[in-house]
């Protein structure tokens, strides 16, 4: 698990899914590890589909705070990429973040919802988003295996999602976007025992966090991949980078990236 007092691994990013949020004084819970709760609300922007799952989200007291904003801020920046029949979240937790994918994106026909443990109040969370996006619920499926059995199942050309896959984990979701052909979001995080491929000059004077990321987007575009980076905001996470990996096959989506 990251520790959340660390320095931000990339620049600050303005919140888009609850923009009130840039309001310093309303963002100051968002990291928060405990339930999100009623001073969410100050966040609603109208009647938004976000609006209303944000407001089944915090009736439920479904999760901490940061993975709510985290979730939200996170879908808002992989729809388009990921704008697929079939998303995998990958090392998913709750699965929030591939819940509101499959909630605002109608082209996604199978989620599949993968951790080697399916947490104990997922249930709480489905049941939120399926209050509000009722189709949602046929969509989603649970795959609890380690990645390493889980991997060889995924669909090809699955859109991948990996947020917070830690440390190695992020390298398997890289090879599973070149296996399988599909697009890739992630967001890594704790850096330990990766960027063992890159060469020793990038880590030894950019650190291992960004020669591991240097080292993921050459794989990436080595394998056809384009690759752009992107960030979420500071205030809900310093691991904060997104990487976003799409084929040529998803840039002819007019929107993407
Ligand atoms: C830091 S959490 C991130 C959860 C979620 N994506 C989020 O951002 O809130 C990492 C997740 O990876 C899962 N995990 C760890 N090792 C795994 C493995 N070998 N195979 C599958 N899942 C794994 C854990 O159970 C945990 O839910």
């Amino acid at each position: 698990m990251h520790d959340h007092r660390a320095a931000p691994v990339a620049p600050d990013a303005p919140f888009r899914a609850f923009r009130r949020l840039n309001d310093p004084a309303l963002s100051e819970h968002t990291s928060s590890r405990g339930r999100v709760d009623r001073r969410a609300l100050a966040a609603l922007q109208g009647d938004r589909l976000e609006d209303k799952l944000l407001r089944a989200l915090v009736e439920r007291r479904a999760l901490p705070a940061k993975e709510v904003w985290e979730s939200f801020e996170v879908a808002a920046r992989a729809r388009s990429a990921l704008r697929r029949t079939t998303v995998v979240d990958l090392c998913c937790g709750h699965g929030l973040a591939g819940l509101l994918l499959a909630a605002f994106e109608r082209t996604i026909e199978q989620l599949w919802l993968v951790d080697e443990r399916r947490p104990g109040n997922h249930d709480r969370v489905i049941a939120a988003v399926a209050e509000v996006a009722p189709w949602v619920t046929a969509k989603a499926r649970w795959l609890e295996a380690p990645l390493k059995r889980a991997l060889p199942l995924l669909p090809i050309g699955a859109g991948i999602l990996a947020v917070h896959a830690c440390g190695v984990r992020s390298d398997r979701a890289v090879d599973a976007a070149i296996s399988g052909g599909g697009p890739l979001v992630m967001v890594p995080c704790c850096y330990e025992g990766t960027a063992r491929s890159a060469p020793v000059a990038l880590r030894e004077s950019l650190g291992v966090v960004d020669a591991a990321d240097i080292d993921r987007t050459y794989r990436l575009e080595s394998a056809g991949f384009s690759v752009r980076w992107s960030s979420l905001p500071r205030a809900v996470t310093p691991m904060n980078r997104v990487i976003l990996a799409v084929t040529p096959a998803t840039l002819e989506t007019p929107d993407a990236l």
